[in-house]
């Protein structure tokens, strides 16, 4: 009955999704797009998609992005900002493309927050002794060492937050236990559950997880405090256990937990690394393809984002391996410190804005590496007809979606919303945020398989980008 419960509820939430009517428009509404003599252009490059996804799907290619993933998450496992294991990660991503005969590398040194968790616990003491798993959020503060006791209030949303009397909500603990829709709309209850139950005098704050499906996992992820709100300690909890608790709430019943967690914080260096393949004609312009190289200190981030983060190294080598040279520049970006505010992104958008007249589209995966659909597209409507024409050659491998959406991705979106076009990888992941952020993000979440169309796919479409006669316009 539960599962029946479950699974109605999830069906329920995809259809939510997909039919989200602002953001996500089909590909059919641009059909209209009038190209010119580009079409023709474009469909010339039949025989080069053809070619890249023999070599990577059936040939020489085959099966070595999730090879090279699984050695370097099973070496490395997560890579939390600011640790030394992933300046070493690092280290070994520059050394593996080395060996690839590709020496076109580039590291850029930036400050990182390095927030690293220590002993988190929650025992609920009344109505009956419970122990709850957790997972603290990025940043978030120590309880003094013997705990916070206090009395919890179960709120589905802010709106019901603010009506409860702020003498209420003093001195006890807020959770917030949201229904999951999307992403993007759940999120900030993670993301501001903590300042908002400070402002009313909160003593600590829980969230549901942010997640469609549990098996008791905690999902952790980044939140922000405001310097002028008391920062108090904020960590998530399984679907079950907010479900608990909902229900005692429900019927009355006094809820009592003590939370006890440490952590601590600092600041280091880390880098962003990026890695060119030289364009022939007009090297100083760049199509960017990304993903991020650190994860959360939970799991091996195999699949946020180490999927994102080989399919992009793949780029680069591919086409040197099947020495194919396009006329402007491949930019491999590795971005560091994503999971803690796309730190790296934001570095680099500084550090290169002199010159992003010359970005012509940036590229990230990092929504997970499933079969490739096709691309979630953000830039003039310009731009989406040519990448709508681009699509049109991956019908063989299903992957010829466009998706529109303003703002894709999380690192580019920082390059995007200064007018630069891009795309993010839209795949079949109606199951990526069952594992983001946990510890269930391993590598038994990844495919061979999928992980060569991806690699194919992403391949390929940056080569035409970069190879067509027309820029991307904006
Ligand atoms: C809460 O937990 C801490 C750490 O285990 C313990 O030292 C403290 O006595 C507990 N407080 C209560 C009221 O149970
Ligand atoms: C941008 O600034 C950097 C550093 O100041 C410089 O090396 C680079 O040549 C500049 N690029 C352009 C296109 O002006
Ligand atoms: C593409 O989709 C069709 C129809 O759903 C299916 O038969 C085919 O196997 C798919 N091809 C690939 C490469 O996934
Ligand atoms: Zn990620």
């Amino acid at each position: 009955m539960l599962v029946l419960i479950k699974l109605c509820s999830i069906l329920i939430l995809l259809i939510g999704v997909q039919s989200n009517p602002d953001r996500r428009k089909n590909y059919s509404q641009l059909k209209s797009c009038d190209i010119g003599p580009l079409a023709e252009e474009i469909a010339s490059y039949e025989s080069v998609v053809k070619n890249i996804i023999n070599y990577v799907v059936n040939g020489p290619f085959k099966g070595k992005t999730y090879d090279e993933l699984s050695k370097f998450v099973d070496t490395f496992g997560a890579r939390p900002s600011g640790s030394q294991i992933l300046e070493d990660s690092i280290d070994y991503m520059i050394q593996l493309t080395k060996d690839e005969d590709i020496n076109d590398i580039v590291t850029e040194e930036l400050e990182v927050p390095h927030w690293m968790r220590g002993k988190e616990e929650i025992t609920m003491i009344e109505p009956r002794i419970k122990n709850i798993d957790l997972l603290g959020l990025g940043q978030s503060v120590s309880t003094p060492s013997e705990g916070i006791t206090a009395e919890v209030i179960v709120v589905n949303n802010f709106e019901e937050l603010a009506e409860i009397p702020n003498e209420v909500v003093e001195g006890k603990i807020v959770l917030y236990d949201p229904i999951f829709t999307t992403y993007r709309e759940t999120v900030v209850y993670r993301s501001q559950g903590a300042v908002r139950a400070a402002e009313k005098g909160a003593v600590a704050s829980l969230v549901r997880s942010i997640a469609p499906f549990s098996i008791n996992s905690p999902h952790t992820g980044s939140q922000n405090y405001n310097n002028n709100v008391k920062k108090i300690p904020t960590a998530a909890i399984s679907i079950e256990d907010a479900d608990l608790m909902r229900r005692l709430f429900n019927r009355g019943q006094k809820i009592i937990l003590n939370i006890t967690m440490t952590s601590t914080s600092e600041t280091k260096t880390s880098r962003n690394t990026l890695i060119d393949l030289k364009g022939t004609l007009n090297p100083e312009k760049l199509v960017i393809v990304s993903g991020h190289i650190d994860s959360w200190d939970v799991g091996q981030g195999a699949m946020d984002d180490g999927g994102g983060l080989f399919v992009s190294w793949a780029v680069p080598v591919i086409l040197k391996q099947l020495n194919m040279k396009p006329k402007r520049t491949i930019r491999s970006i590795f971005w560091t410190a994503e999971e803690l505010g796309l730190i790296g992104a934001y570095a680099y958008e500084e550090k290169h804005r002199n010159e992003s007249h010359n970005i012509n589209f940036i590229m990230e995966s990092d929504e997970g590496t499933f079969a490739p659909r096709g691309l979630a597209v953000g830039g003039s409507q310009k731009a989406r007809c040519i990448i709508a024409e681009i699509l049109k050659l991956f019908e063989s491998i299903n992957a010829s979606t466009l998706v529109e959406e303003d703002s894709p991705g999380s690192d580019i979106s920082v390059l995007i919303k200064t007018g630069i076009p891009g795309a993010s990888l839209h795949n079949a992941n109606e199951k990526y945020f069952w594992f983001h952020h946990t510890e269930g993000d391993t590598m038994n979440v990844e495919s061979p398989e999928e992980l060569d169309l991806c690699a194919a796919f992403w391949t390929a479409v940056a080569y035409i980008i970069a190879d067509i006669s027309a820029d991307i316009p904006r």
